[in-house]
């Protein structure tokens, strides 16, 4: 049993003030009964029998969102120096407890996932559970050929010692191309690229496992995960949705 208030404040409807507020002003139903106190306990079956303003809200334990990260913007929360992804977290979902899962780099766009939930951040980002992502990028310098697909399915060693993994490379033509990489090293795939003799022109990250960059999201936009998505995601890192 929980607290209406606290079930939906950790769902991302509000903070703790403002959801009681809500609840207090007739807006949240249970199985069909307008419901007005906050401290309401609710079982765990009945969770699935509440309505906000008429709706099924999202209930979770954890909160997942996709940002379509634009250039210019470091993967922090605050930073005396530099623009933070910060930013682009509306107020309600501020002070939930959200960090980025791994860094793209201040120039880099696309798919940034932010979680309150650190084993499943851990495991994205953890080459032993090998969670693919993709990247769109354009390169300056000698074109991309055959050769370069061969190199990076095989994986390949640095002169620095470095090494990198077998990726998928796929030519659009010989600048630019789709990229899957299965870990997460520093400044990956500009590293990849510069070991080959390229410079990265533009980067951005599309896919993380099944989970595609939203193309309706804007740059600088940001969504919850649905409810498919996240169990999708749970599944590729081998944990259950909470
Ligand atoms: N690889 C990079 O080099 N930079 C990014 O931002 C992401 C992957």
């Amino acid at each position: 049993m929980e607290r209406l208030d606290k079930i939906l404040a950790k769902s991302g409807y509000g903070t703790r003030k403002e959801v009681k507020q809500l609840i207090r002003a007739g807006r949240v139903e249970l199985a069909g009964q307008v419901v007005t106190d906050p401290g309401l306990k609710i079982s765990a079956p009945d969770v699935d029998n509440i309505l906000l303003d008429g709706l099924k809200p999202q209930i979770h334990s954890s909160l997942i969102f996709m940002l379509n990260k634009p250039g210019g913007f470091i993967t922090a929360l605050s930073d005396a120096r530099h623009d933070t992804i910060a930013e682009f977290i509306p107020p309600q979902w501020q002070n939930k407890g959200l960090v980025p899962v791994g860094r793209l780099d201040k120039d880099t766009e696309g798919l940034l996932l932010l979680t309150n939930d650190g084993q499943l951040s851990h495991r994205i980002c953890s080459p032993k559970w090998e969670i693919e992502k993709e990247y769109h990028l354009i390169v300056q310098g000698r074109p991309f050929d055959q050769q370069d697909v061969e190199k990076f399915a095989n994986g390949f060693k640095t002169r620095d010692g470095t090494e990198f993994r077998p990726s998928k490379l796929e030519l659009i033509d010989g600048f630019e191309a789709y990229l899957t990489v299965f870990e997460g090293q520093y400044h990956q795939v500009k590293r990849m690229a510069k070991s080959t003799g390229r410079e990265i022109k533009y980067l951005r990250r599309i896919r993380i496992a099944d989970l595609e960059l939203d193309p309706d999201l804007s740059l600088g936009e940001l969504r919850m995960l649905t409810d498919e998505e996240r169990e999708n995601l749970y599944s590729a890192c081998d944990l259950k949705d909470k």
